[in-house]
């Protein structure tokens, strides 16, 4: 049982396509990932070059390539822009667990978009993928972050402190989950 990794699946939510990223995405995702309020609290610096947005496509083939996890693209179905990403990463086979991950422009903020996408894929990844543990990693002030989680019946572990070296200082991490129990659609 479980997911294969041998397509790359495309859903349909009331007012997006989450897709596999082509090449053409650069521009999209440079504009996404060169905002420093969406790396505010990402393990990345704000995009400088579109060679930048470039690296990240390749990371998305390479995560699938490997089978340690999926990056979609949010595109708006009306206007065919991409205004975000969604995913999971980090795959444990072994444990039947997975990290989940994702960003958003500023101006989609607020509106409920990110809760449309993950209410898609999380069921894919308890039901298709079989996964018993969705796992995200989370700056605690991060608030926007901790309530959609939250708000999708995460629940938060605790916090991992000075876990990574990002930006110059050692951070926490708060860590929250899901599992597959507890998870309604
Ligand atoms: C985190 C992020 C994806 C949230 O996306 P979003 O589409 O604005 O979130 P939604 O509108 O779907 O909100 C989901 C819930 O969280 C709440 N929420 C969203 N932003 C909030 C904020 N700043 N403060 C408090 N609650 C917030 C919403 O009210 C909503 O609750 P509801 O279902 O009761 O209405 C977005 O802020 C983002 O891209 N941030 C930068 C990148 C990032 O930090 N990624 C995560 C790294 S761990």
């Amino acid at each position: 049982m479980g997911f294969s990794f041998t397509h790359f699946p495309t859903f349909k939510t009331q007012r997006f396509i989450l897709r596999q990223a082509v090449v053409d995405d650069c521009h999209d995702l440079f504009e996404l990932y060169s905002d420093e309020e969406v790396t505010r609290y990402l393990p990345l610096a704000p995009f400088v070059t579109i060679e930048n947005a470039l690296d990240e496509l390749d990371w998305y083939d390479t995560i699938f390539k490997e089978q340690t996890g999926l990056r979609w693209v949010i595109e708006v179905k009306e206007s065919k822009k991409i205004i975000g990403t969604c995913g999971f990463l980090n795959y444990e086979h072994a444990h039947n667990r997975i990290e989940i991950g994702y960003d958003l422009m500023p101006s989609y903020w607020g509106k409920g978009v990110m809760k449309e996408a993950l209410q898609c894929i999380i069921p894919f990844a308890f039901e298709t993928m079989a996964i018993h543990k969705i796992e995200a990693k989370v700056e605690p002030a991060n608030q926007a972050s901790i309530t959609l989680l939250e708000k999708l019946n995460f629940f938060k572990e605790g916090v991992l402190r000075q876990h990574e070296f990002e930006k110059g200082k050692y951070i926490d991490l708060a860590i929250l989950s899901l599992l597959r129990s507890e998870y309604k659609i």
